[in-house]
């Protein structure tokens, strides 16, 4: 096992009818700046849960932040934090909003020329203003983590940034949420909290038996709870464990001590920045493609994925290693989730050499758990996905 160092500092305050606990969380003196999404809060009772809790609190709201969310909107609402002198953030939304948060709490104390610098130098903030989530879809694991991913569509950018600043102080997760929660995006929620568990295990042994168990467990329970929560999201439990499992798969805790990928997203990135396709959705289209094209690499974890997660005991580590993949891609598929870059566009041919050449731009050399996926790797891995 590696060494490693942990610290997560999110208050969770988890479970039934939660969102009243708001107020008891928010300093008395705050001026709070309450962001969220493009209205679905103001369908399903959450605007109102979060209004009446915060009955008492000076605050001040900022709608409109949308899927993906977009730097030029952001920076509305950095003019707004500043002119109005806000003190505290309120993300009431999914990852967008709350990515969105992070991204202007690292702002909001940013002292250099422009913003974009923080994403674009990738510096990383170890202080931002302070900021609590109430997590209205399971997915990104933002709630619990200091990762933020922020899209610029003047240059069809999508930049990751983040540091042990931009930690919510607190995130409340009501997994009753989920009822007003559109199928497909649930089948994303699934899909993203699925591959944020294969980018920290699908590497190569180093001994993190632990942490291959609380790796395994999370995509069990998700293929348990999956198709419950897409027939029934009023079905409490399994609502509860759907949410739970998000918020485990990328709170940290699992990649402690073990080599993470994270390629599948560097590319999936680039399909959501150039076609706009759902962040899961590329997510789906890039990893059976990855996981071939790294075989060798990979199969040892692979196959025991197959084994403990899939009950593929036949054959060799090859065989156990390739069915393994054939079974993610089926389970993408069962939740409405295709796997293939041109189910989503006509307009994909020259997409692989874009993304290589950008990655080789920004200096991207050697991406993955061993640092040697190369862009030409990459353009290949993309190709295989068409
Ligand atoms: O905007 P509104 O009207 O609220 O509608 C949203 C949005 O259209 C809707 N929605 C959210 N909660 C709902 C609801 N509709 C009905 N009922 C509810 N309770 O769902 C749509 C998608 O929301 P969004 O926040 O975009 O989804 P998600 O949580 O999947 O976030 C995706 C973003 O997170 C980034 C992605 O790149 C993408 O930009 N990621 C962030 C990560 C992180 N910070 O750690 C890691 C991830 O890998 C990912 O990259
Ligand atoms: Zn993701």
């Amino acid at each position: 096992m590696n060494n490693f160092e942990y610290k997560n500092p999110t208050k969770i305050i988890f479970g039934k009818d939660t969102i009243g606990k708001l107020a008891k969380e928010i300093p008395t003196d705050a001026k709070v700046l309450m962001l969220y999404g493009g209205g679905s809060i103001k369908k399903n009772g959450i605007y109102d849960q979060v209004k009446s809790a915060l009955a008492n609190v000076n605050v001040i709201e900022f709608g409109g932040i949308p899927a993906n969310p977009e730097y030029a909107i952001l920076m509305e609402a950095l003019t707004i934090i500043k002119k109005e002198n806000i003190t505290y953030l309120l993300a009431v939304g999914g990852g967008s909003v709350i990515d969105g948060t992070k991204f202007l709490s690292a702002a909001a104390l940013y002292e250099g020329e422009t913003p974009w610098d923080i994403l674009k130098n990738n510096i990383r903030s170890t202080k931002g203003m302070p900021f609590g989530t109430v997590l209205t879809l399971p997915a990104t694991g933002s709630e619990m983590n200091s990762g933020s991913v922020i899209t610029r569509k003047e240059t069809k950018e999508k930049l990751a940034m983040g540091g042990p600043g931009l930690f919510p102080a607190f995130s409340i997760l009501d997994p009753q949420v989920i009822t007003s929660i559109p199928k497909h995006q649930i089948a994303n929620g699934i899909t993203d909290a699925f591959t944020h568990v294969l980018e920290q295990y699908m590497t190569y042994p180093v001994g993190g038996l632990l942490q291959d168990r609380f790796a395994e467990s999370i995509l069990q329970t998700l293929i348990e709870v999956a198709p419950k929560v897409l027939k029934d999201p009023t079905n409490y439990e399994a609502a509860a464990n759907f949410m739970w499992s998000c918020t485990m798969a990328l709170n940290g805790l699992i990649q402690q001590g073990v080599p993470g990928d994270w390629a599948v997203h560097m590319m999936g990135h680039e399909l959501t920045a150039l076609f706009g396709i759902d962040h899961a959705r590329t997510l789906a289209v890039i990893a059976p493609s990855h996981y071939k094209y790294n075989f060798e690499a990979k199969k040892v974890k692979l196959a025991q994925y197959g084994e403990r997660v899939w009950n593929i005991t036949n054959g060799s580590i090859d065989d156990k290693a390739y069915a393994a993949i054939e079974k993610t891609e089926a389970f993408f598929k069962e939740l409405g989730i295709e796997t293939k870059l041109s189910d989503y566009t006509k307009d994909y041919e020259g997409t692989a050499e874009e993304i290589a050449k950008r990655f080789t731009d920004r200096g991207w050399l050697g991406l993955g758990e061993h640092k040697s996926l190369t862009p030409n790797d990459a353009e290949k891995i993309v190709k295989m996905a068409y």
